[in-house]
């Protein structure tokens, strides 16, 4: 068996995703819509080996990455054949900056491959949301639609002109991982319901805006799905929040340049970096302004990036 490489580009969700269904299918509670990134991916080699591996940038990994690794490969494996998973990433890892669904797109992608499964890219999206549930759509190129039954597809939108600029906003990696934070909320916060009950029709208004190129319609969504979502967890017990001080002067600042008259829209993940979402015309003033803001680390200039592919 020949090693096979893949590469899978992060996403980032504007309508986010945050609580799994009961069961062990790692099957979402709500649906999402996401956009696929240019600048930040993973490239993945999988190959035969006397014992499972995960090597991570030249790191062998123990404990939990190694664990969601090794059951995930228990999913594909033919012949209980051990393999070693060499990944790269580019993309800070466990920052809220999705390595975990550019890894596992990669990882599926690969696996299609080297295990010979003859998936097509709707199983190839359910089969990487077993690894993570945001990796379902980084299987897709731009625009992807997760839906509750556990896949994710292309969504067109040829009228729409986005970019995000990702402001770094603190180095190192989070503190509570994201399964953690979405299983307490589900468990203890009395406004998780509120948040799963009201999340489709924030769903079909995004998907609408999108496909009709309502970039504003689109942007407030995208600031309202990211706030309720981070509002759910705050009122979990014990409480959980991912911004910092530098988050909250960024979104400030965002608010400020919109009233100004540019188009931009925050959105914030399970880490402390906000990605804001701009048409290309605004891009560049708002990265110079945001840049001045004192402590922000680096803005980098996204664009849409390609789907899941063997290198
Ligand atoms: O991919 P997971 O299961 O680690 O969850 C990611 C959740 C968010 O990034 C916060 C939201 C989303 O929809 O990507």
């Amino acid at each position: 068996m020949l090693p096979v490489s893949a590469v899978a580009h992060a996403n980032i969700a504007l309508i986010k995703y945050w609580g799994k269904a009961p069961g062990s299918q790692n099957l979402p509670a709500t649906g999402s819509l996401s956009f696929t990134l240019d600048c930040f991916f993973t490239k993945t080699t999988l190959q035969k080996s006397h014992e499972d591996r995960f090597i991570l940038n030249g790191v062998e990994q123990t404990g939990e990455r190694f664990t969601r690794v090794k059951a995930f490969l228990d999913l594909v494996r033919v012949k209980n054949i051990a393999c070693e998973v060499i990944s790269e990433n580019h993309v800070p890892t466990q920052a809220g900056l999705a390595s975990s669904a550019s890894g596992f797109a990669a990882l599926a992608c690969a696996a299609n491959q080297f295990f010979a499964l003859g998936l097509d890219e709707r199983g190839l999206s359910e089969l990487a949301r077993q690894g993570s549930g945001s990796a379902a759509r980084s299987i897709f190129s731009g625009l992807a639609l997760m839906h509750t039954e556990g896949y994710a597809e292309s969504i067109e939108a040829p009228d729409l002109d986005l970019n995000l600029l990702v402001v770094h906003c603190l180095d190192g990696e989070k503190q509570v991982d994201s399964r953690t934070a979405m299983n307490l909320t589900a468990q203890t916060s009395p406004y998780y319901p509120a948040w799963v009950a009201s999340h489709s029709a924030d769903l079909k208004a995004a998907i609408t805006a999108a496909t009709h190129g309502h970039f504003q319609k689109l942007g407030e969504l995208t600031e309202y799905s990211t706030l309720k979502m981070h509002a759910s967890m705050m009122a979990s017990q014990p409480g959980i929040w991912y911004f910092e001080p530098l988050s909250m002067a960024v979104m400030n600042a965002v608010r400020d340049l919109r009233r100004q008259g540019l188009q931009a829209y925050f959105t914030l993940d399970a880490g402390p970096h906000v990605k804001v979402l701009c048409p290309s015309k605004d891009a560049l003033i708002l990265k110079t302004e945001l840049e001045k803001i004192p402590g922000i680390l680096k803005i980098q200039h996204a664009k849409s990036g390609p789907g899941a592919y063997l290198a």
